[in-house]
């Protein structure tokens, strides 16, 4: 099997990129990561990658243009298919959503279309939802609205704090996030 090359965003924990690793070394995977970067240096993520011996470079770049720039670069450089943001804290611009004409994917700690963006789960819960859970999806020009490719519900139980239910959802998110990238990287 011909594995296809692709790479992870992160700005911080890296608990998702720490599944995706230990999924992508298994034999029978689709892919190849080969590059990690992120737009923080201090990024704890970073860390596991260098365990790994996966490629890490850190762009700490104020203007996004020139961030999505090098990038292009390095997509091209390294063959890469598809872009998974793991926890990275960046919008992109048109520009490179544009320009990548192959896949950006991300991973979102809600079940979209409800509540995008920040502090899903204190909203979920003050909204007394029955259901919390996971998303992986495109990333198009709009912040969380790009088509779901994979989605995992999380009941709330009655003393569910942000903290419990965010471990929770974490979990699933761990095991949702490799299934999404082996899909997309098998089409
Ligand atoms: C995850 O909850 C993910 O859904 C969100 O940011 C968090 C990143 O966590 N986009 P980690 O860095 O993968 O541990």
């Amino acid at each position: 099997m011909v594995k296809k090359n692709f790479c992870v965003f992160i700005s911080g924990r890296g608990s998702n990129l720490k599944s995706i690793i230990e999924k992508s070394i298994k034999k029978n995977f689709p892919g190849n990561l080969i590059l990690v970067i992120s737009n923080k240096r201090h990024a704890k993520g970073l860390r596991i990658a260098r365990k790994f011996n996966i490629l890490t470079l850190v762009i700490e770049e104020n203007k996004r243009i020139l961030f999505e720039k090098k990038i292009l670069k390095l997509v091209k450089k390294y063959k890469i298919r598809l872009i998974c943001l793991a926890g990275f804290m960046q919008i992109l611009s048109p520009y490179i959503i544009n320009n990548f004409k192959r896949k950006i994917i991300n991973i979102h700690p809600s079940l979209l279309p409800k509540f995008k963006g920040l502090n899903t789960h204190e909203r979920a819960l003050r909204s007394k939802e029955k259901f919390a859970g996971c998303t992986v999806h495109y990333v198009n020009k709009k912040i969380d609205t790009g088509s779901t490719i994979l989605q995992k519900k999380v009941i709330i139980k009655k003393n569910d704090t942000v903290a419990s239910l965010q471990k929770r959802v974490l979990k699933q998110e761990h095991l949702i996030y490799p299934k999404a990238i082996k899909y997309i990287l098998n089409r």
